[in-house]
């Protein structure tokens, strides 16, 4: 059967990205960023996951005013990296996993979360920027991609308590996938940050701080978070924390922490990352 094995909460920077791919990386500035990562490449590299569910936000990229699906599925065979103004980033395209993804979405609508299934649809820097954090920049990534774009752009983005209990219905999901599976779960965007507005720049390393000390051991407090207290504490992008939230719920109620790591600055955000692992 499939199985979880771990989760994976990453801020997913642009910058990080274009500090990369332009050669930066070595840098001071980005090398204390970097340097949060290099436990965490190695745990990937060694658990040697066949498939990454990777929970982010598009950024008007794939989905613009138009359309605002809420969850949206990728449930395509591959995903070209999308043109988000500089040309596409000069990473490998992404290849997904139809199986699986078509499975997740029959379990979880038939669960009674209403997906929004996606044959087609480009990924930007809040799913190729995780990935370059784990993996670096390889030819091919080695692994298949279920993307999974969450809306925390356009009010109303689905409450903490929703995506917490929307990842239980994922574990519930991969669970019953009748191949051998190794799934890591990707929640991915935050910390507290504010790109617009006389807040930009907005940082609150102590709202941060207890938000990584609750993930693992008291996510049904994270769950009770409101919009409100997001956007008042962790600035106006700081909503992108109810991914991590997906990816919390989808793993085991008692997990162990392989990894922490909190820095700033990097860009506009402050960089929260955590490895964590299940333990049944
Ligand atoms: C920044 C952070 C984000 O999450 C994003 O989507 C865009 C920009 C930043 O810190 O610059
Ligand atoms: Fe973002």
């Amino acid at each position: 059967m499939a199985k979880i094995i771990g989760g994976i909460a990453t801020s997913h920077v642009p910058a990080i990205g274009a500090a990369l791919d332009n050669g930066k990386s070595g840098e001071p500035y980005w090398q204390k960023v970097f340097s949060g990562y290099e436990f965490s490449k190695k745990w990937i590299a060694e658990a040697k996951p066949d498939v990454v569910f990777l929970v982010y936000n598009d950024h008007a990229t794939a989905f613009s005013l138009e359309v605002i699906p809420t969850f949206a599925l990728g449930c395509a065979a591959e995903f070209p990296i999308a043109d988000e103004g500089w040309g596409p980033r000069p990473v490998p395209t992404v290849y997904g996993h139809p199986g699986l993804a078509w499975h997740i979405a029959q379990s979880t609508i038939l669960d009674e979360f209403d997906m929004t299934i996606c044959n087609k649809m480009p990924v930007d820097h809040g799913l190729t920027v995780p990935l370059s954090l784990l993996y670096g920049q390889p030819k091919e990534w080695p692994v298949k991609v279920i993307p999974f774009a969450v809306n925390v752009v356009q009010y109303p983005p689905p409450t903490g308590n929703r995506c917490y209990n929307l990842g239980k219905a994922i574990r519930r999901a991969v669970d019953s996938y009748p191949e051998d599976l190794r799934v890591v779960i990707f929640g991915t965007g935050g910390m507290s940050h504010q790109l617009q507005g006389p807040r930009a720049g907005l940082i609150n390393a102590d709202f941060d701080a207890k938000f990584l000390d609750r993930l693992p051991t008291d996510p049904e407090a994270l769950a009770k978070i409101s919009h409100l207290e997001y956007m008042r504490e962790a600035g106006s992008e700081g909503i992108e924390m109810v991914m991590w939230l997906i990816m919390r719920g989808a793993l085991d109620d008692k997990v162990k922490v392989a990894h922490r790591f909190y820095h700033v600055p990097a860009s506009n955000t402050a960089v929260g990352h955590m490895v964590l692992e299940n333990t049944l």
